[in-house]
């Protein structure tokens, strides 16, 4: 930042709800420019032109971040666009911002004013003489109504391309802390892909329906003429219902409908601060002929380069992957959402803690969650407690869920494993100390115990399946991830060369704890025995006998012939079973296609990943209308058993970030071939087997300067950089 902070906020004298403000000032320039930068950031989300032209690419500036602490600028070069007579207009929607007020049925938690829009900007002439002139945002501005004349992220917007202010205000000055701004820190959001309309659907119900044949997360944009007067609707749906009727019941509150007012004059238009999760699009009172090429969907999302591949015999666990990806795709709209359709949107914590792994090979996601991880820490509260979601629009009380809560020591060990970001790490200790130190305060005879858990989260274990919390015992899940985030915790402070020791003893208390009440002869006891308890003792290290607790997971699993795992358990559960030998059981468990499986939505149909094991049941009626998104990546964090066992890439904890691999693909006669790539920091590393003929051969990439060992069949070799094969 260089001279915003000499700026002043502007807002209009008399707010408006739910629409957009247009900011505009005229300034003429006179001299040879060298150059001209436009430093920009609003209460709201903006987009700002120089003499009507477009500045910059950035989608929804500037982010989602916990506003009452961080506020992004961004910077822009506008010297080519610069003038001599100049008209700078930064228009303003509500964004996420106006979505404090939807959520004050949960929690009234208005920051900043609820509703209000504000901008604060500086434009910066150099002149070729060396002299400088700055236009800053203050109380010579106007503000006036805008073409959007509904805005809501949820609901969506009305926009009136003839529409005029014909009594536009003078902005006004007022103070908001400028300590809050920070030049922009994570992704960009941009538009990243334009798919063309499949199929125009006209269902039995008689609605016209474009079907872009991807769920995904964007907009449309359109080209209208219509008739003057007219209002036009564009509805947004993830699927069809069993009739093959357009259907939006899933959405819950939010409307998702753009709607535009024809003027008679023919327009190309898409949003400017919105976005929708659909696939599906329903036309109303199109008067138009619906032509395929009047509609584009374009998929919007943060700017995040891809880095993970993989493919392998079977087209359904290749469909599964593509879901997993587009998944991402939806939901890292700047902070990582469980959903980009319904009325929340959220930065649901757990929901990142669970992908985080997943993420960080299909995408690099360092700067996206270095961003968001500075707001973690921002909302954290002051007992230590981590909200559910963040930015954070509930009440901040101190309330705090393991596996949730727990994003606050997983993702930055994930970012440090994956990207080897040491300086994450530090920066987060404290964060993590004090979310450790909460635990403790809420800890009874050892173990975390009671407080507001959302447990094994949509699991299968329950006797109620309508209450998605039930199953699992929270209290035991509650241990387990203090457990894990104790070791966390021990680990980081040893990479950042600092004292661990009083944490290890606190670590030793806590598995004992567990095993006292929960465990017996290494096993968990029968009446908490579930998958999820079994796969937590497993995977987290806690059994003394982490063998026999891995084979009662496998006796579980066999049993009832498929998983049970919720949000908690299912990151999990393949992990633990073919860590400890039970290889077949977890390729069972990845390659089945009936409910509840991975694969059951991919025969379905689906294009994403689904937020229950059945979202849509085999006759294709929902599981439930109040919460069922089609976009929910968390059951898609299990691709990183694809990368890391199906193909073996595996991460060395002593030498991250891939410079030291572990390769250790796990083959199954179902699967011909397999192969994946992650391009890390240090180049590409692959791995790749097909079987033929009852042999396997064996293909690995090593990065140059970089290192692996080899496990096949138990047989250990060290190999180093360059192709090798088996
Ligand atoms: C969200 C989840 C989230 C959960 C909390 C839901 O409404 O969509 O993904 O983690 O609430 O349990």
């Amino acid at each position: 930042m260089k001279n915003i902070t000499n700026a002043k906020w502007i807002k209009k004298p008399t707010p408006q709800v739910n629409k957009e403000i247009v900011f505009s000032k005229n300034f003429a320039v006179n001299g040879e420019v060298r150059r001209a930068t436009l430093e920009a950031t609003a209460l709201g989300v903006y987009e700002a032109k120089l003499n009507g032209q477009r500045i910059g690419d950035y989608i929804l500036a500037p982010g989602w971040t916990s506003y009452k602490n961080r506020i992004q600028v961004q910077t822009y070069d506008v010297t080519d666009m610069l003038q001599n007579e100049n008209e700078l207009s930064i228009g303003v929607g509500p964004g996420w911002k106006g979505n404090d007020y939807f959520h004050s049925n949960w929690a009234s938690f208005p920051y900043l004013g609820g509703c209000e829009l504000a901008i604060i900007c500086a434009l910066t002439v150099e002149f070729a003489d060396g002299s400088e002139m700055t236009v800053y945002s203050d109380k010579t501005w106007t503000a006036a109504e805008g073409r959007n004349r509904f805005s809501h992220m949820y609901n969506g917007y009305v926009f009136d391309p003839a529409y005029v202010d014909d009594s536009p205000e003078k902005a006004v000055e007022f103070e908001h802390d400028l300590k809050s701004l920070l030049d922009q820190q994570g992704e960009k959001i941009i538009e990243q892909e334009r798919l063309p309309v499949k199929e125009i659907i006209i269902t039995p119900k008689g609605e016209t329906v474009l079907d872009f044949g991807q769920n995904m997360t964007g907009y449309v944009e359109f080209k209208i003429k219509g008739n003057k007067g007219e209002k036009v609707t564009i509805k947004h749906g993830e699927v069809l219902d069993a009739e093959g009727n357009f259907y939006r019941d899933n959405l819950r509150d939010a409307a998702a409908e753009a709607s535009f007012i024809c003027d008679g004059e023919e327009h190309i238009h898409k949003p400017e601060y919105n976005f929708f999760g659909f696939r599906y699009v329903k036309l109303e009172n199109w008067s138009d002929e619906v032509r395929k090429e009047n509609f584009t969907a374009i998929v919007v999302h943060s700017d995040i380069k891809r880095t993970g591949y993989f493919e392998c015999s079977d087209a359904r666990l290749n469909q599964f992957f593509s879901n997993v990806i587009w998944g991402q795709k939806g939901n890292f709209l700047d902070v990582p959402t469980d959903c980009p359709q319904r009325d929340e949107r959220l930065g649901w914590t757990g929901d990142a803690q669970v992908f985080a792994k997943t993420a960080s090979y299909n995408y690099d996601v360092e700067k996206f969650f270095t961003k968001w991880l500075a707001d973690v820490r921002a909302d954290q509260t002051g007992w230590g407690s981590i909200p559910h979601v963040i930015p954070n629009v509930f009440h901040p009380d101190d309330e705090c869920s393991a596996a949730w809560a727990d994003c606050v020591t997983v993702i930055p060990w994930q970012m440090y494993l994956t990207y080897g970001n040491k300086e994450l790490l530090e920066e987060s200790l404290d964060s993590m100390k004090n979310y450790l130190e909460y635990i403790n305060d809420h800890t009874w005879d050892g173990i975390w115990a009671h407080g507001h858990h959302f447990g094994d989260w949509l699991n299968l274990d329950g006797s109620n399946p309508q209450d998605c919390s039930n199953g699992t015992d929270k209290d035991l899940i509650a241990q387990a991830f203090a457990v894990y985030s104790l070791r966390i915790l021990i680990k980081s402070l040893e990479v950042c060369g600092k004292d661990a020791e009083e944490y290890k003893t606190c670590l030793d208390g806590r598995i004992k704890a567990f095993r006292d009440k929960y465990m017996t002869f290494g096993r968990i006891k029968s009446e908490y025995a579930t998958q999820t308890a079994c796969a937590l003792a497993t995977y987290f290290d806690i059994s003394d006998n982490i063998k026999e607790v891995a084979r009662q997971l496998n006796d579980l699993v066999r049993e009832c012939g498929h998983l049970k795992t919720g949000f908690v358990g299912t990151p999990y559960l393949l992990h633990a079973l073919s860590d400890n030998g039970h290889i077949k059981t977890a390729y069972d468990l990845i390659l089945r296609e009936e409910y509840p499986s991975w694969l059951f939505s991919v025969k379905m149909g689906a294009t994403t990943v689904w937020e229950h094991w059945d979202s849509v049941r085999e006759d294709g009626t929902m599981w439930s209308t109040s919460m069922n998104s089609f976009n929910h990546y968390a059951y898609g964090c299990s691709a990183d058993w694809l990368y890391g066992d199906a193909a073996g890439i595996k991460v060395d904890e002593e030498n991250p970030a891939f410079r030291h691999i572990i390769f250790a693909p796990l083959t199954d006669e179902r699967l011909t071939y397999v192969k994946a790539s992650i391009e890390s920091r240090f180049g590409t590393v692959a791995s790749y087997w097909k079987t033929e003929n009852g042999k396997t051969e064996y293909e690995f990439t090593v990065p140059a300067g970089c290192t692996a060992t080899v496990i096949l069949n138990g047989k250990k070799t060290e190999i180093g950089e360059g192709v090798h094969k088996f």
